[in-house]
This record gives structure tokens, sequence and C-alpha cells, in this order.
């Protein structure tokens, strides 16, 4: 037991957990607990990175430590705890961002993403509008009146233009306001990422594709703090699936499955109502032609649809491709709707078995055994740069 590496990975409590974060992360940490010591949080510092309501807040955190268990993380191999539990996590944060540079975080892409929207494009989208068949038809409705007073129809179509897209300009300068209002936790939250992974000394850390870039920048934090101060963290590797590492959207097989998609034709979540999520997924868009094949350039909807398939059943993709060899899309995503319906029934049984007490203990017994690392960690750190 002693001898084994250990594993530290989380998800945040805010949004509605979904397959995504149960393929890509969750369940190759029910895979790893044989092998490893485990250690699992409920991140609940990270989720208030953005606005949340006090009182869901409260529940989700109970909801993520139930889908942890209803997954089949057992909590006498593993630990569980919340973050905020642990004093330890936010007080290395702030040592750490005296060793993070602002060009670091300045790289992170998930915060950018988060933060902003890309002005560049939406300009040129609105340029493109200029010279569309849409504005010309739309001029032409306009009544003689109006027309008559233009000699040449581009002018006319400049001024329309103008003065409609003036307004979606004014829009877009609302957007870029709200980006300077983007709060600091936001920008440094890979800051408390790398605190979270480095007090335990974590040997690897299971993620989604997402966080990739996330786990390399605390590599680096704790490498810079060891030239600097002496060694106190171990170098941590990130562990990412094969398959299931980016799970797309539904909706939108170019983007990733996201907690806070804005269509719930995005994501299947957790607690979903099984039926509901069936129709999801006989609803998801599928890609032209009509053979079920893995390509995740020309085919990027079937593939994550088979990708789903494979790891919810664990059957090849190979495997599904030839089961599915001369039937349609229909055929297809009908089973795999059936295969997601039993998939969140059984698992929500066992969600539903699972008391808040029951999960308010294992919390508590959880923090009490990580404290005790996360102490000893801080307390080595805090000799080193000289404030103990
Ligand atoms: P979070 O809460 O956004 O996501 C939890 C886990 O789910 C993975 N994931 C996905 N995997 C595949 N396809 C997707 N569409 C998809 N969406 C999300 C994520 O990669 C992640 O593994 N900052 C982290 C939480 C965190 C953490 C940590 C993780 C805080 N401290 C320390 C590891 C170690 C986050 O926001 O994940």
């Amino acid at each position: 037991m002693l001898n084994k590496k250990i594993v530290f990975s989380g998800v945040q409590p805010s949004g509605n957990l979904h397959i995504g974060n149960y393929l890509g992360a969750i369940a190759q940490w029910v895979e790893m607990q044989a092998k490893y010591n485990c250690i699992f949080c409920v991140v609940d510092y990270h989720a208030i990175t953005i606005k949340q309501d006090p009182e869901v807040l409260k529940k989700k955190i109970i909801e993520v430590a139930k889908i942890y268990l209803a997954s089949g993380i057992d909590p006498k191999k593993s630990i569980i705890f919340q973050q905020s539990d642990i004093s330890a996590h936010t007080e290395l944060t702030w040592i750490l961002n005296c060793v993070a540079r602002i060009s670091d975080l300045n790289r992170m892409t998930q915060f950018k993403e988060k933060a902003s929207i890309n002005l560049d494009s939406l300009e040129a989208e609105l340029n493109a509008m200029k010279n569309s068949e849409w504005m010309k038809s739309l001029v032409k409705q306009l009544s003689p009146i109006i027309r008559d007073r233009y000699e040449k129809e581009e002018d006319l179509i400049r001024k329309v233009y103008d003065r409609c897209i003036s307004s979606i300009y004014n829009e877009l300068e609302e957007y870029k306001n709200n980006q300077e209002n983007v709060n600091v936790g936001l920008f440094d939250y890979p800051v408390l990422m790398a605190a979270d992974i480095l007090l335990y000394n974590t040997d690897a850390v299971p993620v989604g594709e997402d966080q990739a870039q996330h786990v390399e920048l605390c590599r680096t934090l704790g490498r810079r703090f060891n030239s600097q101060f002496g060694e106190v963290f171990k170098i941590p590797e990130v562990v990412i699936r094969k398959e299931g590492a980016r799970i797309m959207g539904l909706d939108d097989p170019a983007k990733k499955m996201s907690k806070s998609a804005e269509s719930e034709y995005n994501f299947i979540g957790l607690t979903d109502k099984p039926e509901a999520a069936a129709k999801k997924i006989r609803k998801a868009v599928t890609d032209s032609g009509k053979e079920i094949k893995y390509d995740e350039k020309t085919k990027p909807a079937i593939s994550n649809l088979l990708t789903i398939y494979s790891l919810l059943v664990g059957k090849s993709v190979k495997q599904l491709e030839s089961k599915y060899k001369g039937k349609g899309y229909g055929d297809f995503k009908k089973d795999l709707a059936e295969m997601v319906k039993k998939f969140l029934t059984d698992f929500q049984a066992r969600y539903k078995k699972i008391s808040d007490k029951e999960v308010e203990k294992i919390l508590e017994n959880g923090a009490k055994k990580v404290k005790p690392i996360a102490d000893e960690t801080l307390e080595r750190v805090k000799e080193k740069i000289g404030i103990n």
C-alpha cells in the first residue's frame, strides 16, 4: 500500500456533470484505484471563479461526491475530500503565485476561451454580410421612395449596413468591457490547481485533454520552485486516456462537451432523466454520408458517438464499425440511445442509494486523512522560503 504511486484529480462542483467528465476523467480514476493510492477532490474553490449561487453550490458539492461514489470510487480504497476543508491549498497557492509569472498564465488557452470572445472573427463575419445576398434582398424590400433617393444600390446597402451594424458593434464593445471585468480568480485558477496537485507528492494526474496544459503549468511551477529554493515537490505526470479524452458536444462536434454549454442538447448530464438523455442522442447532429465509420476529420459527429458507444459498452470502435456495416445513422443512434438510457438508469439507481449524511461523513474522513500530508508539504515549503 505504502509503495503505491499517488494519483490526484478533481472535478469542479459547477454546472451539470456530463458523460464527458465521466468518460474522460472519472471512469479512468475508477480503474486506477487498484494500482495506485488515489486522492479525489471536490474542488469547490475552483468553482467560485465563476459566480455561483451559494445554495446551489452547497448542493453541487454533495452531488459531485455522490457522482464519484456512484461511478465506483470506493472510499475504503481511495480518499475523497472537499478542497476548502484543507487550508493548505489556498496558502500554497499564494506562495506559488509568487513563483508563477503573468506570462505563464497568459498562455492558458482555457482562460482565453472563458474570458473572451474572438472579436476579429466576429468583425470579419459582419463585414462579409455587407456583400451577402441577404443584404441585397433586404434593400430590395425597402419602399421605392427610399430606394429612388440612391443612384447606386451599393450606397443604400452601405447605409443600411452601417445603421444595423453600429448597434452590433456597441454590443461588441460591451463584451470587451466584460472581458476586462473577468475576476482575478479565473486567471489564477491554474495556480490553485498546481497547489492541489503538488501538496500530495502526486505521481500521476488523470484528466481530460482540456486540463493537460494546466498540469504542464503545475510541472513548470514545481520545477521552478525546486530550483529556486531547493527540492520539495515531486513533479507529476499527466495521464490522458487515448479514447474519450475529449468528448465533443452532441450539437456541435467541433467543440468539446461542456458543463456550461448554452444548449442542453450539447451534453448528456449524469443526472439527466434517462429518457430525455436518449432523446438527446437521437437528436445528435450527424455528418454527411451514411456509413458508420470512425474518421475524426470527415466524420467528427459519428466518430464522437462511436467513442461514447465504445467506452460505455466496452467494445472497440472497430467491433462497432463491423456491427453497423450496411446500417444507417438512424439504427446506430437508436441503439446508442438505449445504451445511454441503460447506463444512466443503473448509474442513478446507485446514486439515489447514497444519502447526504453518508457523503458528509466520507468527506469529513477524507479531510482528516489528507490534512497531515498537505500540512507537512506546506511546512517544508515555508521552511524553504524562510517563513517558518
Ligand atoms: P472540470 O471540473 O472542468 O472537469 C473535470 C474533468 O473532466 C474532464 N473533462 C472532459 N473529458 C473529456 N471530454 C470532455 N468534453 C470533458 N470535459 C471535461 C476534465 O479534463 C477534467 O479532468 N481544473 C479542473 C479541476 C481540478 C483538477 C485539480 C484536476 C482542480 N484541481 C487537480 C486535476 C488535478 C477542472 O476544472 O476540471
